[in-house]
């Protein structure tokens, strides 16, 4: 494993150019439950009824009775270590930017700077009506929430059958297409658009590490078992070793 290790740092060091992309996995030792594991969210409610914009149009209180899962708490969530080694690999600039199908900002607490929120963030929550902007945790009660227009409110996160933000997910394929690494992080990578990125990114030569607790892309050039936050400050502080020893 330690050749593994040093195997993907030396990459990292010697190509940089490097690309995350990641999931709820990433999230998960914050507290935030994922999708598609064991006692993920979509194992206790069907998606397509509690978070699809078709659904959601008819009758919001669907989504929204989900609120207190992720909104009301949405300034108690932290980055974790995986998060935290991100925003260094930033620093030392062998990573150019991370794009997240995460809505929970937590890249960007942890101070990543180029960030690309392929499926909104909840930090923003706007009126269908009038478009007022209203901060997340800060918004009005009720199941849904309704603006003082009267409008009903809707996170600016990207539901099943919306499209994704036309230059978020435009800046993820082009930074895809021209990376030389790109580390797959804590996502079960079936979900498209998202999921065509990694194979975007191998189709123009780049090099897939995959990080999860269990393979989800059988194509990865190399794939590191384990937790997020456990595996990735593993691999700065070998890239920080092979680094000082040069
Ligand atoms: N470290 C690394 N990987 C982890 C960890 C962890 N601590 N915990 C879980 N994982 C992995 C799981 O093995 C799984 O492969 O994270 C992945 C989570 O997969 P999903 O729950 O499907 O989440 P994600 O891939 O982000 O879902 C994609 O689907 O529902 C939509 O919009 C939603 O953005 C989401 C998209």
């Amino acid at each position: 494993m330690e050749n593994l290790y040093k195997k993907v740092a030396e990459t990292m060091i010697n190509l940089k150019q490097c690309v995350a992309l990641t999931g709820a996995g990433i999230s998960e030792e914050s507290g935030i439950p994922t999708f598609r594991d064991k006692g993920g969210l979509w194992g206790k409610y069907d998606p397509m009824v509690y978070a699809s914009i078709d659904v959601f149009m008819k009758d919001p209180s669907k989504y929204w009775s989900l609120r207190d899962l992720f909104i009301k708490n949405y300034d108690d969530y932290k980055p974790n270590k995986a998060h935290y080694a991100l925003k260094d690999l930033e620093e030392m600039e062998i990573l150019r930017c991370v794009i997240t199908q995460n809505i929970d900002g937590l890249h960007i607490k942890a101070g990543s700077k180029n960030v690309i929120e392929i499926h909104g963030s909840i930090r923003e929550i706007f009126c269908l009506k009038c478009n007022k902007k209203y901060e997340t945790p800060n918004i009005p009660d009720g199941i849904p929430p309704y603006c003082s227009c009267g409008g009903v409110l809707k996170p600016n996160t990207v539901l099943f059958g919306e499209e994704l933000p036309p230059e978020a997910i435009m800046k993820a394929k082009h930074e895809s297409m021209t990376c030389k690494i790109m580390l797959l992080i804590g996502t079960s990578a079936i979900v498209y658009p998202a999921a065509s990125l990694p194979h975007l990114a191998q189709q123009n030569g780049a090099q897939i590490v995959e990080i999860n607790i269990e393979r989800a892309f059988p194509n990865a050039d190399y794939y590191i078992e384990g937790k997020a936050g456990v595996v990735l400050p593993k691999i700065v502080d070998t890239i920080r070793t092979i680094t000082i020893d040069r």
